[in-house]
């Protein structure tokens, strides 16, 4: 995006009419040397929303919103800092002065919006021109679209055959190389020099920008027979589909007002939900929701609506749309998700239904939280005390993705809800997890930084199944190699103390201590007692030569890592066996909170090194 002179932006306000370019939007009446309105910013009977021409600012006494005539586009228009100050400058005649030195518009992107723009023409005009015409006309007709919205959306048809667009700009070889820029030609294998049209004998959807400038296409087949179904242009200089969102530029040019906005899946979802006067609603384009698009769309508007078709892939949609929205929550911004019956799209249910009835389930979609609770459920067995651990380790480390505090907090308080506990217990959780997700990520970066070669560590966190017994091999493994690791005093003791809460560690614990006794003791002197035993012996051995290019710093962590995941594999044996073995709920209760408890104690004990 290119840069707007520094000047041109304080001198905008000062040259432009704000009286005439707001009264476009919301009708003034003169009120002695001001204007008044109802005001477009918040419900009221009698206007309190004033224009101030002498200072050049609006201002309403009922909500408090004020600013200059660029604040009013944006907020009016929903429109960034820089198209706001474009469309101003617009609609006064005024060319915008952009700032040469800071960063030079590409001459490129004028002849790509050119070529865009007239290919947009192109295809519109077959519509009426092409001799294939017919078929186009009459899908259109069996999916019920208007001419009127065929208009509005600029509907097209890229007519049969390989070269029209190569034929039509053959004797310009910029134009061809645009047109390659912009993948709407495709060289041939093998043939330089040799296009064939990407759209052929599809319906053609035109995607606009915020600006409402063309920038890409979606072209859908007329027949089931052919595929893909959808066919949509490349990533490229000016269209990426994680940044994009189809119909932005009509919602935000047919709605008069977004309070909301439903974020649907399919071109012709936005199209049917336009044509039954649902206008405030966006496509993505083939892709999953991104950073990108939330940001966009809460600028956009208060409340977030994603919709989704309720079969398996809607739902996993949905979910990470969940995902990707967490950590987008912030003051004032809604988020919500709207599943609709299996088999169904808005396309197809609106048709159906009306839009009264569509418009209800919009306004009775689910709030975040509510469809994160139930989802999680409905991933655990609830109805156990183990689920219900699970449930709760499962929204902890989700509810760390929230950063909006309060947000947080209502999360929080929605989960304690949910399974029956007090928030502290919650808010423990969330911390462990916090404590846990943080200790793994930072012990995986130094073990990036410091190893070149991938050591058992990554098996054994990637690995969380890792059973006990290979855990217990892999310490043994390494106090062999390296006996040294257990031999600082202070710091084996606490080792030994946990080694000794792990079942079936006497062999490890023997060795610990052997150890501690001498200082650089061999691996001789270290195997020599276990002689008389063949089969330990044997088994030592073995380990003893398991990972000799390990070095003595590696295999201290090595040993950490086996520890820690021997501890944990062990407490979820052990939950479960005490689950078994509560029967009522105070029981059950008791069990929980002893779990949360005994899971405090471990992490504290690995943050203190
Ligand atoms: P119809 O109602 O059958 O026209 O399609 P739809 O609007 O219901 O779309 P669907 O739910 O099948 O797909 C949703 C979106 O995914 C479409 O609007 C396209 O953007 C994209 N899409 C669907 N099929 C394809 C395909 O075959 N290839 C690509 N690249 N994208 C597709
Ligand atoms: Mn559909």
């Amino acid at each position: 995006m290119p840069f707007i002179d520094r000047d041109f932006i304080n001198d905008l306000p000062n040259r432009v009419d704000i009286v005439g370019l707001i009264n476009k939007r919301v009708a003034l009446k003169k009120a002695g040397k001001d204007y008044k309105a109802c005001c477009p910013f918040h419900e009221e009977k009698t206007p309190s929303f004033t224009v101030v021409p002498t200072k050049q600012i609006y201002h309403c006494f009922g909500c408090g919103e004020s600013g200059g005539v660029i604040d009013f586009v944006m907020k009016y228009d929903h429109l960034s800092f820089v198209e706001a100050i474009e469309t101003v400058a617009g609609e006064s005649g005024i060319s915008v002065v952009y700032d040469q030195t800071a960063k030079p518009v590409d001459k490129r992107f004028k002849r790509y919006n050119e070529i865009m723009n007239e290919l947009n023409n192109f295809y519109q005009g077959q519509l009426k021109t092409s001799s294939a015409k017919n078929k186009v006309v009459s899908y259109a007709k069996k999916r019920g679209i208007s001419g009127s919205i065929a208009k509005r959306f600029e509907l097209g048809f890229a007519p049969p055959g390989w070269t029209n667009l190569f034929d039509q700009y053959s004797e310009k070889e910029e134009s061809i190389q645009d047109l390659l820029s912009m993948g709407m030609i495709v060289p041939k294998k093998d043939k330089k020099d040799d296009y064939y049209d990407r759209f052929r004998d599809r319906l053609m959807f035109p995607i606009h920008n915020a600006k409402g400038s063309v920038i890409g296409f979606g072209g859908r087949v007329l027949s089931s027979q052919d595929n893909p179904k959808y066919l949509n242009s490349p990533e490229t200089p000016l269209f990426s589909k994680s940044k994009e969102l189809y119909g932005l530029y009509h919602c935000r040019k047919y709605s008069r007002r977004i309070d909301s906005i439903l974020v649907v899946e399919g071109y012709m979802d936005v199209i049917a939900l336009h044509q039954q006067g649902i206008t405030n609603v966006v496509a993505t384009l083939g892709t999953a929701t991104t950073p990108a698009h939330l940001q966009i769309l809460s600028r956009s508007a208060e409340t977030i609506v994603f919709c989704f078709d309720g079969d398996k892939a809607g739902r996993d949609a949905a979910w990470k749309a969940l995902k990707t929205s967490l950590p987008s929550v912030t003051s004032g911004l809604i988020i919500k998700f709207l599943i609709l019956p299996e088999g169904e799209d808005p396309d197809t249910l609106i048709n159906r239904e009306s839009s009264k009835a569509f418009s209800k389930r919009i306004e009775g979609a689910q709030t975040l939280s509510s469809f994160l609770i139930d989802h999680i459920k409905e991933e655990v067995p609830f109805d156990t005390i183990e689920g219900k651990t699970l449930f709760l380790e499962k929204s902890a480390s989700l509810i760390n993705l929230v950063n909006y505090s309060i947000y947080r907090q209502q999360l929080i308080e929605g989960i304690a809800n949910a399974i029956g506990q007090n928030i502290t217990q919650v808010e423990k959780a969330v911390e462990l997890s916090k404590d846990q997700n943080t200790h793994f990520s930072n012990s995986n970066q130094a073990e990036h930084k410091q190893f070149s070669p991938q050591p058992m560590s990554q098996t054994i966190s990637n690995k969380s199944h890792s059973s006990m017994k290979s855990l217990m091999s892999r310490m043994i493994s390494c106090v062999l190699t390296y006996p040294s690791i257990v031999n600082d005093p202070e710091t084996t003791s606490v080792i030994e103390e946990r080694a000794r809460k792990l079942p079936k560690s006497e062999v490890l614990l023997e060795l610990i201590r052997h150890a501690q006794v001498e200082s650089d003791l061999s691996k001789e002197a270290l195997l020599k007692p276990y002689k008389s035993k063949e089969r330990v012996y044997l088994r030592l051995q073995e380990l003893s030569t398991m990972e000799p290019f390990l070095s003595e710093f590696e295999a201290q962590e090595e040993f950490g890592y086996a520890l820690t995941a021997a501890e944990k594999y062990y407490e979820r044996k052990s939950t479960k066996a005490s689950i078994l073995s509560a029967k009522t709920h105070d029981e059950e209760e008791a069990v929980m909170k002893s779990i949360m408890k005994n899971k405090m104690k471990t992490v504290n004990q690995k943050k203190t090194p």
